[in-house]
């Protein structure tokens, strides 16, 4: 596997399919990995701690670092290079030049009208789409792999590209795919900040897929709600929303009948753990 540090090495590793990563790798972003050597791609795996989609009250001086980690992972699940760019290759005038170019983004409306991660993490989204095309406009993939552990992240991108098909075409050969959530064996959603929970907090941090699985057996989306927040502050979660919303524009649903998608966020102390699942559809 070659380890890519320069633009100029890049170049020799275009046109393939681009997972785009934070680093601090485990299981789940193996599996996104898999999913584009299964497509019969060479995989890239972008490392990159993006400075412009933190808060300043956020964790990305703490956030981990663990490049030689993550190298053999993506070394044993076949990606053809790691790719480590530096923050003047993404962003040539500085990161606050760039932080600031970040709020004069327009965002699809999936980032900025649901009032999920956008309503608690003011600029996050618009960090997130500057990166990833920043990352599209360099690699030039023909696959790209999101995980729908973080699910308006990856409504954000499919509608960055859907867009772009529509207007000026800057990614025309674009395609997104969607991975699944890796689960611990207890239910959490592998996350690189679960390496932050106490013994304590780590045995409460399952009421987050618990309090999903009770939503299940619900027939409004009222009474969903109130058993997710019920089972979520049961295990000592703190809540930031449980609510059930439409997979398409996350927008809230007035009934369960067709497909929908139960949202959490919570926080353990500092630590904050997002996920979500599909609910079933009641005739
Ligand atoms: P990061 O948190 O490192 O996640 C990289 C990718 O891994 C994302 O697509 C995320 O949804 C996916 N992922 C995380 N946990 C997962 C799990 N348990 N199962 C399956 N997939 C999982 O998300 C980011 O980085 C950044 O915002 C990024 C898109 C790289 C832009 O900086």
């Amino acid at each position: 596997m070659k380890v890519v540090c320069t633009l100029d090495d890049l170049s020799s590793h275009t046109g393939g399919c681009l997972v785009p990563t934070m680093g601090a790798l485990h299981e789940g972003h193996a599996s996104l990995i898999d999913r584009g050597v299964r497509a019969g791609m060479p995989v890239v795996v972008s490392i990159f701690v993006n400075p412009t989609q933190f808060g300043p009250a956020e964790d990305f001086d703490r956030y981990p670092r663990t490049l030689e980690a993550d190298l053999e992972i993506c070394e044993r699940h076949g990606a053809e290079a790691a790719w480590t760019p530096s923050v003047e290759d993404l962003y040539p005038d500085g990161a606050e030049a760039a932080r600031a170019a970040a709020n004069h983004l327009r965002l699809p409306p999936v980032a900025t009208t649901p009032r999920l991660e956008d309503g608690c993490r003011a600029g996050h989204f618009a960090g997130v789409a500057q990166v990833v095309s920043r990352l599209f406009d360099l690699a030039r993939p023909a696959l790209s792999v999101f995980g729908e552990k973080d699910f308006q992240q990856l409504r954000l991108i499919e509608e960055l590209v859907e867009t772009d098909r529509r207007g000026e075409r800057r990614w025309p050969h674009l395609r997104i795919l969607r991975g699944d959530t890796v689960r611990e064996a207890d239910g959490l959603a592998m996350s690189s900040r679960n390496r932050y929970l106490s013994p304590d907090d780590r045995s409460r941090a399952v009421g987050i897929s618990k309090a999903l699985q009770t939503a299940h057996a619900a027939q409004q989306p009222a009474t969903a709600e109130n058993l997710m927040a019920q089972t979520l502050e049961a295990h000592g979660l703190e809540v930031e929303y449980a609510v059930v919303r439409d997979p398409a524009n996350l927008m809230p649903v007035d009934d369960l009948r067709g497909p929908t998608r139960a949202l959490i966020a919570a926080r353990l102390g500092e630590v904050r753990l997002i996920d979500n699942a599909p609910l079933p559809a009641w005739p």
